[in-house]
Formats: C-alpha cells, structure tokens, sequence
C-alpha cells in the first residue's frame, strides 16, 4: 500500500474520507463537500445517530454530487482533544472500513482544525501513520483466501495545503511503522519458522541499515558463563542465542548508550514443567519482547535517531525432553549468583538475568529497560490494557509512563519493595525461581531486580499486551507489537540531541 501527499484536490474515483467532529461539527473539508452536494452530509448527519464522537464512522455508498464511489465521515471526537493520537485513529479507523471494501483508492481530508494543537500537516501525517499501522495483514499462509477478503486498497493519498510538510513528518512516523511491522510479523510467525538461529538472522539482516549485529552462540555463553539461559534452551534441538544490535547515532560516540533487553523465548512449552495443552500454541509469542527490540532497533535506523541505543536479546526454546533441566536443578548465572529452578516454565527470568546483567557489564548503560512476556499473573492483574511497569528510579519510570501515554501503549507502575524478596529465597541456593501465586508478577520482578546493579533500570511485562484477540484503531487482531512506539518515544524524549 503506498502512502501519498498531494495538494487539496478532488477524487474522481475510489473513496473519500473526511473528519466531523464532535456534536456534528464540520470540519473544513466536509463543509466543502456538504456545500457541493447540496447538504448531503447534513442531511446523512441528521439521519443517523453518528455525533463526530471519536471512533464512530458513517458510510455514504455513491454520494450524489461527488465522482467518488464511497465517502467515509469519521468522527474525531473534540476539536481540544484533537490530538496525535486522534488524527492516528482518524486514518486507523478509514482502513479498517475500507480496506478489503473493493475501493483502491483512498483519499484521507486532512484539516487545520481550530482548537486543536494539531497543525494540519502534523494532523495528516499521523492519519497517514495511523492508517498504514491499521493496514497490517499476516496473510502468508492464507494460500486460499477469497479474492473478496484480500485488501483492496493500492494506495492512500492525504490531501491538505501543506503537503510538503506533511511528507517530511511522515517519514519518520513510516520508519517507527517498519519498526512495528517487523515486530509484528516475527511475533506472528510460527516456532517451527521462527527459532532462535532464524530470529537471530532476522535481526542480522538490519546490519544493511547501518546496525552493528553480532550473535553469540551456545559456546560462547557457555564461555562467559551463562548457565541459566543455557539451562533453559538446553532441552531444545535449537541452538540458543544472544544477538548484540547496535545503534551509534549520537554524536558523541563515547556516550554511554541507552539499552533495551527483550525475553526471546521461541517457544515456550513449560519444559519438563509443561503447561497445559489448550492454548499453549500462544507460547510462539513469548518472544514477544525481544520482536520489540528488534523491531524497535530498526525504527531507530530507519529514522535515523541522534542517540546511541544498544539492543539485546536473549533467544531460547523450552523444551522437555531428555536433556532438558529438570526442577530442582541449580544453574549458576553470569553473574556468579546461583539460582534453583523449581519451576521451568519461570523461564524467562532465567534468560533475562544472564542478559542484564551482560548488558550493563558490556554497554554500562545510562538506563536499561527490558520486555518480557514474563507472566500470566500480570494479565490477572492488568488485562490486555496496560503493561506491567517495574523500575528502580523514578525519573526512568515518568519518562516511561510520559511515553506510553502519548504513543496510546500506556503502561501502570507496579511495586518492586523488598518484602517480596522474601518469596524467592531458596534453601540451597542463592534464590529460587519462582515465589508462589502471591504477587507472581511482582516476584518475577523481584527476580530480575537481583541481577541488576547501579543501572537506572526499568522492566516491563508485556504478556498482556502483545497479542490482541480484538481490533483495535491502530492494530488488527493478533501481534500488537506493544513497545515499539513507546520505546521509540522514550527515546526522542530524553535520549536524543535535539
Ligand atoms: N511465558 C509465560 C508467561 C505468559 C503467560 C505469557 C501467558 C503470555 C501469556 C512464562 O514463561 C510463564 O510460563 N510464567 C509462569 C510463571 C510461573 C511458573 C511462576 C506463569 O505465569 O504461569
Ligand atoms: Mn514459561
Ligand atoms: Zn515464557
């Protein structure tokens, strides 16, 4: 589908889509169009029980007055409220009307809407942004879909004055998309395609973007000494990884970086603690935080971003089988911590604590934030609205909350106090893996804690959100890629030379 800005003209084919907003306000363009078609739109107004609020939509079928075959009025909602995200969901919600509706050609009105603090070319640009993220598909293997259920849509063309400002604004916003893309596509495949060595070769491939990529491999970390990621794969016939992805964009190539640290289990069967069948073929996404790191890694190339980032992620399958670890074994970690693992489905954990703690060893990083689809208790605790936010410096968790809410993949801060270290002390080792259903999320948390030193650290649990049994605005149903946007913004934010 490709994205185009052109000056404020008239369609004379496919569909036009223009804004109300709310309490049946019209915005410059419907105007136009009511005026041309001697009150069509107030008359559709008057008819129909649409108000402009945000999300809803009212579809004209061959509009007499207009050459187009379909105008689309979409709601905005208040013109104060008219905001990034609302211009985002202005195209999300044009796509998921039209998309598979016959028409090729869409064209999105883009307004300067008084009141709002939206210029209209920033408002285009993230109609545009918001109807390309709508546009998403994992059809690959669909190989007998209907030719009436494929996409129809070529192309997208925003109108406004400023175009050329638009353009320019959108460039980025499509790089942050390619970013979501690839994060969304990764965590859509299946384990039989997507492994350990395939997804470390898939973030090898970014290396053509001006990333520096470097993957260890099962001798290496055995080398290093990471015996709890090692623990965890080793019942696997896949060989475990651990991909290094650099972004140096600063200035300064000396600063020290910023890191983000992903959970990439490929699949996640239990191991010799093995979960229950139904449902367990959404263990193929529990790789969803190191999809984010990736594919974050790849928006922050593509748009070129003046900060030096650094990417981890640690990639493993749990598997039983006869050489899997068995619980009661103790692993000893990089970090020289010893840790019996009672339960192998606490997996995550294991592999994130040899990660932390060889990030902030390596990169010294001024602030690390990992992801992880680390627990189902988080899910109990948050649904699928908001992620799980743990971290040890208030300042790492504002900017972190700041983010989420601008971006719409908001975030709710948890505890992480010492009372829940209690849960994980082991008899025979320096921890356990598990602290019992109380808190699961929080001990988990706590877990990770234990593997991280000075660093500004924050981690976020992500099992709630990276894989949508709905559509949204901006996400069809299934992988959301949670994380990559708000990871991106966290970064614009505070991490970027201005
Ligand atoms: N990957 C799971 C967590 C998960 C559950 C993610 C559902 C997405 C959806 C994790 O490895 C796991 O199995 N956690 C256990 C921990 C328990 C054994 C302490 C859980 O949450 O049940
Ligand atoms: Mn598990
Ligand atoms: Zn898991």
């Amino acid at each position: 589908m490709k994205i185009t800005f052109a000056r404020a003209v008239q369609p004379t084919e496919g569909a036009l889509v223009v804004g109300i907003l709310e309490n049946r306000v019209l915005t410059a363009s419907a105007r136009r169009i009511d005026e041309q078609t001697g009150g069509l739109i107030g008359r559709a107004l008057a008819a129909s029980r649409f108000e402009g609020k945000k999300n809803q939509s009212l579809l004209l079928l061959t509009p007499a007055g207009l050459d187009v075959q379909r105008l689309l009025l979409i709601g905005l909602g208040k013109a104060e409220a008219v905001d990034a995200l609302a211009a985002q969901a202005f195209g999300g919600n044009a796509m998921a009307q039209l998309l598979a509706s016959g028409d090729q050609l869409v064209t999105l009105a883009a307004d300067d809407i008084e009141g709002s603090a939206l210029s209209a070319a920033e408002l285009a640009a993230n109609a545009a942004f918001g109807a390309k993220l709508r546009s998403y598909r994992f059809d690959k293997y669909r190989t007998k879909e209907k030719k009436d259920e494929k996409p129809s849509v070529k192309k997208v063309t925003v109108s406004l004055g400023d175009h050329a400002a638009a353009k320019r604004l959108f460039a980025s916003l499509d790089g942050i998309s390619e970013g979501v893309f690839l994060a969304r596509d990764l965590v859509s495949e299946p384990a039989n395609v997507i492994f350990p060595e395939s997804l470390a070769a898939q973030a090898k491939a970014l290396s053509e973007l001006g990333l520096a990529i470097e993957v260890l491999g099962e001798k290496q970390m055995k080398k290093l000494g990471m015996g709890a990621l090692l623990g965890v794969g080793q019942g696997s016939e896949r060989e475990s990884q651990l991909v290094v992805m650099r972004w140096m964009g600063a200035a300064d190539e000396s600063e020290a970086p910023v890191a983000f640290v992903g959970k990439g289990v490929t699949f996640d069967s239990g191991g010799i603690s093995i979960k229950p069948a139904a449902g367990m073929e959404d263990m193929k996404w529990d790789m969803g935080g190191a999809a984010v790191v990736i594919g974050l890694m790849k928006a922050l190339a593509l748009r070129k971003a003046k900060a030096n980032v650094v990417g981890i992620v640690g990639l493993v399958e749990n598997m039983p089988s006869g050489t899997a670890q068995r619980p009661g074994d103790v692993v000893t970690s990089l970090s020289g911590q010893t840790v019996e693992v009672i339960n192998t489905d606490a997996e995550g954990r294991l592999v994130l604590a040899d990660a932390l703690w060889y990030t902030q060893d390596r990169f010294k990083p001024q602030a690390m934030v990992d992801l992880a689809t680390l627990t189902g208790a988080i899910i109990i605790s948050l649904g699928d609205h908001f992620a799980g936010l743990f971290a040890n410096d208030d300042a790492l968790a504002a900017n972190l909350l700041a983010a989420g809410k601008h971006v719409g993949e908001p975030l709710w801060r948890m505890p992480l106090d010492d009372p829940y270290d209690k849960q994980i002390k082991s008899d025979i080792a320096d921890m356990k893996n598990v602290g019992g259903r109380e808190g699961g999320s929080i001990t988990a948390a706590m877990f990770l804690k234990r593997f991280v030193k000075e660093t500004k650290w924050a981690h976020l649990d992500i099992a709630g959100v990276t894989w949508a049994k709905k559509d949204a605005p901006l996400t069809p149903k299934g992988a959301t890629a949670f994380g990559v946007r708000l990871l991106d913004r966290l970064v614009a934010e505070n991490y970027e030379q201005k």
